[in-house]
Parts: structure tokens; C-alpha cells; sequence
């Protein structure tokens, strides 16, 4: 009994939060169902305090008790037959904790089945990819507060820092840690999304090279801009192809892939009747983007008549593309919170929203300057309806509005597509009108279903005899 801690998959994000936990000093067990990946971590070691075992018996033998084990698995199946394998040896008190993106319905069953069993049951979200992982990701951790504890002074050791602060704290019972993080790559899918649309302003209807969009990307990276998505975005655009010396971004296929959190995302944001447009509109960009060979015969096909082109002012028209993005970005996170807000309550979860945005600060995808200001929001108003009316945001976005309408109407003008752009602008237009134009929905639905409707002058419910 020598390891204070196990982690089980040792592909390079479970390596790397083992090599995390061993620098941190912690005695790290690990085990891989294949022997390859171990024999691979075992020989990249400098001396880290990494113990490799080739038997799930001697692996959990060698862990002091409470146990400990973190798995970093591919989520799905594979999660519940590792737990299977476990299970026969381990003890009540013993805690699992499971890093993978699961789904949350699903850490909420495991969690229930070893519950049951004595076994405790954390549902991580890891956010910070390869390099994260190593030298400190954004972790949000779910499940019983006290199994949390016990596993808190080294989930909070490995995790990033913000000012001293670490990116980890207990966020909800059951699967709210795995929740946190599905929404998060929701976020994460917007916030990409808005960053292409910006890039396309810049080169289609700006006509800047590639360098020159990489610069005014690197300038807002010191302004309120500043965020891991911007900065990367700066990097990659710079990358030349070693084939053919061309920005290596103009011989990427222009196809999205993706792996399902977003989906899981939108899928339940619409049952739980939750307005997440611009998600699920960075989702949908994904879908069509794949449909690349329709949208090559689509061309030849479906034309755009001539337009006389304005010729737009450059300084004029960056500085708005960079204010429709942020106010994009305010409304994609609005969105997002607003998914965290309902879903607490619906779940009577309680969860931390200003909690959640101080740990997206720092190891995670989207991390960027405005959760500072997010954080304060919900420090300010803890029941803040929606961050679109915090009064920072609210001003802020008040300002901006011009600069969105100007850069998405230029888009339609153009017959450029701006979905997420364009989504935020509607977005903003429905949420700030006190009246809309559903009472037409309910008069269809009572005309041709009888599906009543109700009134703005009494209150009760209606039906008319509308023939
Ligand atoms: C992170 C990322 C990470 C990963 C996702 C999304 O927070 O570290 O979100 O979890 O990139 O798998 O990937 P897809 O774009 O493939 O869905």
C-alpha cells in the first residue's frame, strides 16, 4: 500500500494528468489495459514518482486506502466495463473518479450503482487538452461533496491557478461536474464558430492576408478580447505548410468534425426548453461544413446575383468585426450560463455560477479575460436572470449592438453566412423585447387545435370558435 493515488488509460491525456499528479508529489499507480501505453509512459519518465502495474488486482492493492483511481478513459462502454473490472476489489469509502467527457445521465447511473455498493463516485469534467493536463487543466468536479474532500488536496494541487486560486472547486451532487463540462464545450463550439466568422469579415469582405488577420487577432489579444480561443486562433493562422508554403489554414478542408458535446449540449438544452441558439447554430455550422462535396455542387447551382460592392473603411470596419465578435461571445456565454441556471434549478443543483466562471479562468479552452467580469457578475446578483442584463454587460453590449447589425448585414449583403453572428443579434433582438409575436403561434395553434391561449387583460384561459 504505497501509491496515494491510481490512474487508470494512459492514452496522452491520462499520461499526462499521471505526470501532473507525479510532479505535484504525488505516488502515482498506473495501469493500462493494453501493456503499450505503459511500457510508453514508463520509458518517458525522469525519475517522477510513477509506479506501472500490468494486473488490476496488484494496481488497487497498491493504493492506500481510501482508494483513490482516476480514470481517463474513452467515454462510453469502456467506462463501465473498467468499473466492472474494479469493483470485485474494492473496499466501501473507496473513491472513483472518472475525468472522461461522459455523458452526465450516465456518471448519474454509475454513481447510483456504486452508491449503492459503498463506493464513492466523482464525475470530473477536465478541460485544458494535452498540454492542460500536464501542467494544470480546469477541473469540475460532481458527486457527494464529502467523497470530494477527500480526493480535494490533490484535484486541486494539479489543477491551474489563477492568482493563487486553484481551477477546481465542488460544483453539485451526481453528474452536475460532467454537466459543467458538456456545456462547456458547448461554449467551446460558439465561441470557435464566432471566431471563424470574424476571420471570414476580415478576409472576404476586407481582403487582408492571412499575416494581417493574425496581427489584428494578436492586438486583441490584449484587449478585452484577450482569450486562450483568440491567442491560438493568432498561432495557427501564422503556420506555413512545410509542402507547399501556403498558410497551412488554406489547405485545411473546410470540414468540421466533432465527438458529441456539443450535441449532447443542444440535445438538452431543447428538452429541457432551454434557448441555446447560438450553440446549436455552431453545432449545425459543423453539419454542414461536412456536407462539403453538396456544397461544392451547390455552388455551381445556386447564385448570388451581382452586388455593387461597398467599399468599406479597414480600420473602421476591424474595429467592428471585433466588437460584433465580443458581443457574440457575451451572448454565446449568456446562453451557456443560462443552461447552467435552468438546469440547476430544474435539478435543484445550486450551482455555483460564479464558481464556475472563476475556474473556466485559467487550464481550460475558453478561458479569456471577460470571466473575470462574469464572475463579478454573479458575485453582484447570485439570481442574475441572464449575464445580457448585468449592468456591465448590459452597457457594453447597449454600445455594441451598432457594430454587430453593421457587420451581419454586410454578411447577408454579401451572401456570406454568418450563423452564430447572426444568431447573437437574434438573440439579443428576442430576449430584449418585452412583447413578441407569439400570440400569432397561439392563435394558429387555438384556430386549427383548439389548443387554447391566455390574455394579456384577464387572466384564465381561452378558446375560440375562430370560423
Ligand atoms: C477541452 C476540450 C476537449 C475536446 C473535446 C471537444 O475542454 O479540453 O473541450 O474536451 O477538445 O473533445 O472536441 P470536439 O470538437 O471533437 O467535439
Amino acid at each position: 500500500m504505497v501509491n496515494t493515488i491510481g490512474v487508470i488509460g494512459l492514452g496522452v491525456m491520462g499520461s499526462n494528468i499521471a505526470l501532473n499528479m507525479a510532479n505535484k508529489g504525488e505516488k502515482v499507480a498506473v495501469y493500462n489495459y493494453t501493456r503499450d501505453l505503459t511500457d510508453r509512459l514508463v520509458s518517458k519518465m525522469n525519475g517522477e514518482t510513477i509506479q506501472p502495474y500490468y494486473e488490476i488486482e496488484e494496481f488497487v492493492q497498491s493504493l492506500e486506502s481510501p482508494r483513490k483511481i482516476f480514470l481517463m478513459v474513452t467515454a462510453g462502454k469502456a467506462i463501465d466495463s473498467v468499473i466492472e473490472s474494479l469493483v470485485p476489489f474494492l473496499e466501501a469509502e473507496d473513491i472513483i473518479m472518472d475525468g472522461g467527457n461522459s455523458h452526465f445521465e450516465d456518471t448519474e447511473r454509475r454513481y447510483t450503482e456504486l452508491k449503492s455498493k459503498g463506493i464513492g463516485y466523482l464525475g470530473i469534467g477536465i478541460s485544458g487538452g494535452e498540454v492542460g493536463a500536464l501542467t494544470g487543466p480546469s477541473i469540475m468536479p460532481g458527486g457527494d461533496k464529502e467523497v470530494y474532500e477527500k480526493t480535494a488536496p490533490i484535484l486541486t494541487k494539479i489543477a491551474a491557478q489563477v492568482n493563487g486560486d486553484p481551477c477546481c472547486v465542488y460544483l453539485g451532487p451526481k453528474g452536475a461536474g460532467h454537466f459543467i463540462k458538456m456545456v462547456h464545450n458547448g461554449i467551446e463550439y460558439a465561441d470557435m464558430q464566432l471566431i471563424a466568422e470574424a476571420y471570414t469579415f476580415l478576409r472576404e469582405k476586407l481582403h487582408l492576408d492571412v499575416d494581417e488577420i493574425a496581427d489584428i487577432f494578436d492586438t486583441w489579444n490584449q484587449g478585452e478580447l484577450k482569450s486562450y480561443l483568440i491567442e491560438i486562433t493568432a498561432e495557427i493562422l501564422r503556420k506555413k505548410d512545410d509542402m507547399t508554403g501556403l498558410p497551412l489554414i488554406d489547405v485545411i478542408l473546410d470540414k468540421a468534425g466533432q465527438k458529441g458535446t456539443g450535441k449532447w449540449t443542444s440535445i438538452q438544452a431543447i428538452d429541457n426548453g432551454i434557448p441555446t441558439s447560438i450553440i446549436t447554430e455552431s453545432l449545425f455550422a459543423r453539419y454542414i461544413s461536412s456536407l462539403k462535396e453538396e456544397r461544392v455542387m451547390a455552388e455551381g447551382i445556386l447564385k448570388m446575383p451581382e452586388v455593387e460592392q461597398q467599399n468599406l473603411d479597414k480600420n473602421v470596419w476591424i474595429d467592428y468585426v471585433r466588437q460584433a465578435l465580443y458581443m457574440g461571445k457575451v451572448c454565446a456565454y449568456a446562453q451557456g450560463f443560462t443552461q447552467y441556471k435552468m438546469t440547476s434549478e430544474l435539478n435543484g443543483w445550486d450551482l455555483p455560477l460564479k464558481e464556475i466562471a472563476l475556474i473556466f479562468r485559467g487550464g481550460c479552452i475558453i478561458r479569456a479575460e471577460f470571466l473575470n467580469v462574469i464572475s463579478k457578475a454573479y458575485e453582484e446578483q447570485p439570481d442574475l436572470a441572464n449575464l445580457l442584463i448585468s449592468p456591465y454587460f448590459a452597457e457594453k453590449i447597449t454600445d455594441y449592438q451598432m457594430a454587430l447589425r453593421k457587420v451581419v448585414c454586410e454578411g447577408i449583403n454579401s451572401g456570406i453566412s454568418f450563423p452564430c453572428l447572426s444568431a447573437s443579434l437574434t438573440y439579443f433582438d428576442s430576449y430584449r423585447k418585452g412583447i413578441s409575436n407569439a400570440n400569432i403561434l397561439q392563435a394558429q395553434r387555438d384556430y386549427f387545435g383548439a389548443h387554447t391561449y391566455e390574455r394579456h387583460d384577464q387572466s384564465g384561459v381561452f378558446h375560440t370558435n375562430w370560423q
